[in-house]
């Protein structure tokens, strides 16, 4: 087959291809992230390039079998539900995050997980030796001999391997590690790390073999990060958290077979990582009593309920001009609120600077924490404590209102059932908490009632 060679720029970021460099990423807008790679191809070649042109025939939707969606449950109750009920045979997972975080850990305790119902399981490593992988599982605790371990970072070698051993799920660890020897960049490289993934997808469709891998995320832009790869995998999870805390939080930012925004929260102990069952609990630990300017909100992850503490600290500013800082929750977010603060209420916030902060580490995107942050603010402004047992949730609008949240039970039972005594909710949500009993309720229509309720 004729080669043909030539130089294309990719963009680490999210891939984005260009025939010349550029400054900032057309697709993602980020700044300087454009590597040169050398990409000498086989005419033709592509993930697919097995693929045989006379098996192809369309089908009507009656000849598709949808029972086919066989799901296989790890036992590992936070990942089934951020996976949406366990694992798909024949899907591709991605499983993204910071170097360090914990996902070799989380992946094989899988393989452990899956070995133990009786699956044939593959563990492919490209970042560590055999002797590594034995001492990380001998923390996580004895291992069957249908799990199987291989180092190895050929595409072509692992291929055979996989066909020749026939196992039920695969684990890739990481696709940055990976080659194939037809493409002529590094490891890592943009085309490298396309390619290998389209070989996993096609190996994982063709056999019905679940397989994961792992992706690094990467500041530096030395190797690709998983984002370049989001679009052709069928789920994506992030595992996120403060590297310094124990906790860590499974995130589903894509997912062909189920919802999205479900998290799983695990602990970092030292056999491994443990679920923690009730993350509310969890994320409240070590709340400060009778301290100015923390409140406890409630945030939806997915289904689940989720307690935070929000904390504001607001100081007079040092220099001429304020300083807004929000750690775990958006800064433009506070910018809003403060000016809604200052425009509605006359509270003169231009000389005082505002920190906010979600306890735990914890990031939340939510506005129905909004109410929670006000209150944090005011009540640090004011050097006066709320009360321990108050749970406040709502988004707050423009004009100061506070504006009604979904799912309002769930959050005013899952404040009852930690022992909370106080609810200040929207207004509009007053209706669908009529049934509750045992909480004292009480509904709020702009920020002004809810600062004089504390
Ligand atoms: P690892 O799974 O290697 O991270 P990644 O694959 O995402 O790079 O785990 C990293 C950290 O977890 C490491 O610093 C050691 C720690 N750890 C524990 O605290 N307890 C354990 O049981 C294990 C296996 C690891
Ligand atoms: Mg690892």
């Amino acid at each position: 087959m004729a080669k043909k060679e030539s130089t294309v720029y990719f963009c680490n970021e999210c891939g984005f291809e260009s025939s010349k460099w550029m400054g900032q990423c057309p697709a993602c807008k980020a700044w300087n992230t454009f590597v040169e790679e050398k990409v000498e191809k086989k005419a033709g070649m592509s993930g697919h390039r097995k693929h045989d042109i006379t098996d192809s025939m369309p089908v009507s939707f009656d000849e598709i079998n949808t029972q086919s969606e066989e799901r296989t449950v790890t036992g590992i109750g936070e990942l089934d539900r951020v996976l949406g009920g366990g694992i798909v045979s024949g899907s591709l997972t991605l499983v993204g995050g910071d170097p360090g975080i914990g996902k070799s850990t989380l992946l094989l305790q899988v393989c452990k997980k899956l070995s133990d119902a009786g699956k044939n399981v593959l563990y492919v490593s490209g970042e560590e030796s055999l002797r590594q992988i034995k001492l990380r599982a001998v923390r996580i605790g004895e291992m069957k001999n249908n799990l199987k371990l291989l180092c190895e970072t050929n595409l072509g070698t692992i291929e055979e391997v996989i066909k020749r051993t026939g196992p039920d799920a695969v684990v890739i660890d990481s696709i940055q590690t990976m080659y194939d020897e037809e493409i002529g960049s590094a490891p890592g490289s943009v085309s490298q790390v396309r390619e290998a993934t389209a070989i996993f997808m096609r190996i994982a469709k063709e056999l019905g073999v679940s397989v994961f891998i792992v992706g690094h995320v990467t500041k530096e832009g030395t190797v690709a990060g998983p984002r370049v790869l989001e679009h052709m995998v069928d789920t994506v999870l992030y595992f996120e958290g403060d590297r310094h805390a124990s906790y860590r939080i499974l995130r589903g930012v894509k997912n062909r077979f189920g919802s999205t925004n479900e998290i799983g929260v695990f602990e970092m102990k030292n056999d491994g990582l443990s679920e923690v069952l009730n993350p509310s609990e969890y994320m409240l630990n070590g709340k400060p009593e009778d301290s100015s300017g923390s409140i406890v909100s409630c945030s939806m992850e997915g289904t689940r309920p989720l307690l935070v503490e929000i904390q504001a600290l607001v100081s007079r500013t040092g220099f001429g001009f304020p300083r807004r800082q929000s750690a775990g929750s958006d800064t433009n977010r506070l910018n809003l609120l403060i000016a809604v603060l200052e425009k509605r209420l006359n509270i003169p916030m231009s000389d005082q600077d505002a920190y906010v902060n979600i306890a735990g580490g914890i990031k939340i995107t939510e506005p129905a924490i909004d109410l929670g942050i006000v209150l944090a603010v005011i009540s640090s402004y004011r050097n006066k404590a709320i009360d321990d047992k108050t749970v406040a949730f709502g988004e707050v609008g423009l004009s100061g209102e506070v504006r009604a949240v979904s799912l309002a039970v769930s959050r005013v039972n899952e404040a009852k059932k930690l022992g909370f005594n106080t609810c200040i909710v929207p207004y509009g949500c007053l209706e669908s908490l009529k049934e509750i009993k045992g909480i004292k309720i009480i509904g709020v229509k702009n920020i002004a009632q809810a600062i004089d309720l504390i």
